[in-house]
């Protein structure tokens, strides 16, 4: 086999956000690389928020490909960006920028990978109450995918008001209604009554607080489907608990491949390898939890 190595011709993409330190997406997307013999580099770099505008410049002046963008800056990069994919503008957040010469255009791909995932558990968001836990920039991707698919939203969020801006954004991008609610164990008790899919879109639960959940396990009937997007760890408590009672599960690492497949796509223009992106994400993540 022809080894590779990085040379003067080698496309360079990575990802900027705050932490990084326990991203997969370099394993996964490296080993894609190298499946397909690809000239690219993967590599995550640190970016603060008051270095974000310097950090996209960077992008241009370095001659990068792109870059995935993660916490805290999926909002805050897109006045900094040439171009935003209108479905990116709509939903408020991108998490993926591609550079064509130095003219940056921004995507959502946290979307469609959610839809995606979706239809590989057979899951039809038409008509189903969907319990949206969280209002930051993953809940308002995935809230524009499940309502644009005809879902009916209940999102239960720590600050009411910042659930009442991603409503009103999302409702008014898709037609659909949103119900805001307060997170506390009364609502959500209400909210999971009338509910058939739950999904945890805050940090709540990610390593190093790995045993906590925003839901009572009691809460949690046969007839639901769980999501968390939270993947490190694998198995959440959350998830843990749907298990044990009787729901099916989704879980964080599959939204993760879905979306860093879609991104791959974007810079490469080849069909990403999901399967090996899959098994470069597991052993990442596996490594982290030594
Ligand atoms: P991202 O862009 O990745 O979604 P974010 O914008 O920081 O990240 O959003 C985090 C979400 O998790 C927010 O909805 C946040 O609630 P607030 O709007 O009240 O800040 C929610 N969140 C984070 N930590 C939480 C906690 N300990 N309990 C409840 N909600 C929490």
């Amino acid at each position: 086999m022809k080894t590779w190595e990085v040379s003067g011709r080698t496309r360079l993409v990575g990802v900027i956000g705050d932490p990084v330190e326990h991203t997969v997406s370099p394993a996964m997307h490296n080993d894609a690389f190298r499946a397909l013999g690809l000239d690219y580099l993967y590599v995550p770099f640190r970016v603060g928020k008051a270095d974000l505008a310097s950090a996209v410049h960077g992008i241009r002046s370095l001659g990068m490909r792109g870059v995935n963008v993660t916490i805290p800056h999926k909002m805050e990069i897109i006045q900094h960006l040439d171009r935003v994919d209108p479905l990116a503008a709509e939903i408020g957040a991108v998490n993926v920028v591609v550079s064509d010469d130095g003219i940056l255009t921004g995507y959502n791909t946290d979307a469609e990978g959610f839809l995606n995932v979706l239809m590989e558990h057979d899951v039809e968001p038409e008509g189903k109450n969907v319990v949206i836990l969280g209002a930051g920039g993953a809940a308002r991707a995935i809230a524009f995918a499940l309502a644009d698919r005809g879902a009916n939203l209940i999102m239960l969020n720590r600050t009411p008001s910042n659930a009442a801006r991603c409503a009103a954004d999302v409702s008014k991008a898709t037609g659909q209604k949103v119900e805001v609610l307060a997170l506390d164990n009364r609502r959500l008790a209400d909210a999971m009554e009338r509910g058939h899919v739950l999904v945890n879109t805050t940090s709540v639960g990610m390593y190093p607080s790995k045993d906590d959940s925003l839901v009572p396990a009691e809460l949690i009937r046969p007839h639901f489907v769980v999501a968390d997007i939270v993947y490190n760890p694998h198995r959440t408590r959350l998830l843990a608990d749907a298990e044990k009672a009787g729901a099916r599960t989704i879980n964080g690492l599959e939204m993760l491949i879905w979306q860093g497949a879609l991104a791959f796509e974007k810079w490469t223009g080849k069909k990403a390898p999901v399967g090996i992106m899959r098994r470069g994400a597991v052993r990442a993540l596996k490594s982290y939890e030594k």
